[in-house]
């Protein structure tokens, strides 16, 4: 049966229901959100209506869930220009239908001629900024690199078929959201500050409207090398001449030797046991297979389906987790080709019970109270997620990021793609916080060629040994965290797939010392009972865009997409 669906409509209406239902820090709540795109054989999920749609056509021509998941990481570097990208790098997570798991890294490497102290005037003092606009605050992308190779191990369908659709966005140019509309006009004057020549494609004279169509074509024309020539169609030739160039003109320092080098790494996954479920996640450089490893063990000995969703004892210990797992991941973790992680120590289960053992269920613990565990024996805010699932059940589940919305706002002159501002993602100076408020050390220092600690969480979910989840989302150091909710809200709370997704979120991270909340995510009697434990409570508007599908108990599909972007599931 060809049941072709889009979520526009469902996606509207749980919004509304959520608006209607809930009244935040007001009244005790109960929001029931409609049931999202449930298909029969395979889907995607991702941030743009146009991408998901290219990866549900590759998977009704016989491609696999890594094909479309390349072609939808094309087709987002061209409709959603504010986290899809070519100029930026990534993480897939991937299940063969036999079970067999592997995890891709393409995630951008400092360049050649980076330095430890890069970012820090002749006082020590951070230089605003450097690390976060402009051109030296791009790492060497990995994206173009780790879909050639996911493609060379996975791939079923030709190279230029996944590439095509992409192209074909770029030249005939796409009808623009309200959403991408309003963030276009948004970053128009940082665009201009940015950029050596005016990217004259994203900026419009007046304003963009939602409805207008956007052309793309010298992307249109970079795509079409990356189509023909595969890696070196970006690594060299023209489009790495004109990205050399772009640093040239604009004061970075990423070279052809630093293309030539790049390289991205298949790597082992993270593995971990949750109430008889296993997770398979991304192990370093992102820090979110291991801190949501840490925090699905800190509070499993915690009844939580008794307690309920969201209610203050709930949010309670879960923000305690969140404490101590983000004080870990600022000391422990960075890029383990470079720093010895002790990943081994804290995925020991013991170890993070323990780390809860000054738990106390009346009173919040201060994080000054709070510093990193000892687990050895001696010892940002665009990103974008999709998930897919073939008719075979192969799945994928893949975050790729610019960092920041448009990344560096620099795009490449004549080449007509972003470059990421992924270097502000390693700890410039000892706990100076990034743009996520995260703090690091040592473990997440820069060194040339080495990758910045990421938070991006692409996670895959067994249960009785069978595919059964595919999750993940953007939103900085709130990934990890909204990945754990949307997890515990099925697993422990019975929800849905597209009533997890739409859900109220809450985020710890240690430091802030605060809950960051958004409106719908406690009623005034949780968010009051919290504050009398002594949480320090803020509202934030939006945490988090999870893309995720559950696998029903019948077998069918179900979509989850984030009412807050314009996410959209497709499946059939
Ligand atoms: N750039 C966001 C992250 O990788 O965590």
């Amino acid at each position: 049966m060809k049941t072709y669906l889009s979520t526009t409509f469902l996606l509207f209406l749980a919004l509304l229901l959520a608006r209607c239902t809930t009244t935040p820090v007001s009244e005790e709540v109960a929001v029931v959100p409609p049931t999202g795109v449930i298909a029969d054989e395979a889907m995607v999920v991702s941030a743009h209506p146009l991408a998901s749609e290219v990866g549900a056509e590759i998977l009704k021509q016989g491609g696999n869930a890594v094909d479309a998941a390349i072609a939808v990481q094309f087709a987002l570097a061209v409709v959603y220009p504010a986290a899809g990208n070519i100029g930026g790098g990534g993480f897939m997570v991937i299940r063969e239908a036999e079970g067999l798991t592997n995890t891709l890294d393409y995630r951008e490497k400092a360049p050649l001629a980076a330095t430890r102290d890069m970012y820090l005037d002749e006082n020590d003092e951070v230089i605003k900024g450097a690390s976060r606009l402009g051109h030296l605050a791009s790492g060497v992308p990995g994206s173009v690199d780790g879909m050639v190779k996911a493609h060379e191990r996975y791939g079923s369908l030709p190279w230029e078929t996944l590439v095509q659709p992409s192209v074909d966005l770029a030249a005939d140019g796409f009808v623009l959201t309200e959403r991408e509309a309003r963030g276009l006009n948004r970053s128009k004057e940082v665009f201009q500050e940015a950029n050596t020549q005016n990217p004259e494609f994203l900026l419009n004279e007046s304003e963009w409207q939602a409805g207008d169509t956007i052309y793309m074509p010298e992307l249109a024309a970079t795509m079409e090398r990356v189509r023909d020539e595969g890696r070196a169609g970006f690594y060299e030739g023209e489009t790495a001449e004109l990205l050399v160039a772009e640093m040239e003109r604009g004061g970075g320092i990423m070279t052809m030797d630093d293309l030539a080098q790049y390289e991205s790494k298949f790597r082992e996954p993270i593995v971990t046991e949750y109430d008889g479920m296993r997770f398979i996640s991304m192990p370093p450089p992102s820090s979110g297979g291991i801190a949501l490893a840490q925090l699905l063990q800190s509070i499993e000995d915690f009844p939580l389906d008794e307690m309920g969703h969201n209610s203050a004892a709930t949010a309670h210990a879960m923000a305690e987790a969140e404490r101590r797992v983000y004080a870990d991941r600022a000391t422990y973790l960075g890029d383990a080709d470079f720093y010895p992680v002790p990943v081994f120590e804290l995925l020991d289960p013991e170890y993070n019970q323990a780390r809860m053992g000054n738990f106390d269920e009346a009173t919040a613990t201060p994080s000054a109270m709070i510093s990193e565990g000892n687990p050895a024996p001696a010892e940002a805010m665009e990103t974008t997620h999709f998930s897919i699932i073939d008719k075979d059940r192969n799945a994928v589940s893949v975050t790729t990021t610019l960092n920041g919305g448009y990344g560096s706002k620099v795009v490449v002159g004549g080449a007509g793609f972003l470059l990421n501002n992924e270097m502000d993602d390693f700890s410039i100076k000892p706990g100076f916080p990034n743009m996520f408020g995260l703090v690091g050390g040592e473990a997440n220092a820069i060194q040339p060629e080495k990758r910045m600690l990421s938070s991006m969480t692409p996670t895959i979910v067994e249960k009785n040994d069978s595919l059964y989840m595919v999750v993940g989302t953007p939103g900085g150091s709130t990934i990890i965290t909204s990945v754990y909710q949307t997890i515990l809200n099925v697993v422990e709370h019975g929800m849905g797939m597209q009533e997890a997704v739409t859900a109220g979120r809450f985020h710890h991270q240690w430091k802030p010392d605060t809950i960051f909340a958004e409106p719908t995510a406690f009623s005034i009697d949780v968010a009051q009972k919290l504050k009398d434990m002594g949480h320090h409570i803020v509202e934030r508007s939006s945490i988090g865009r999870v893309d995720a599908i559950l696998v029903l108990s019948d077998g069918k599909l179900e979509g989850g997409a984030d009412p807050r972007g314009d996410d959209t599931a497709v499946g059939y």
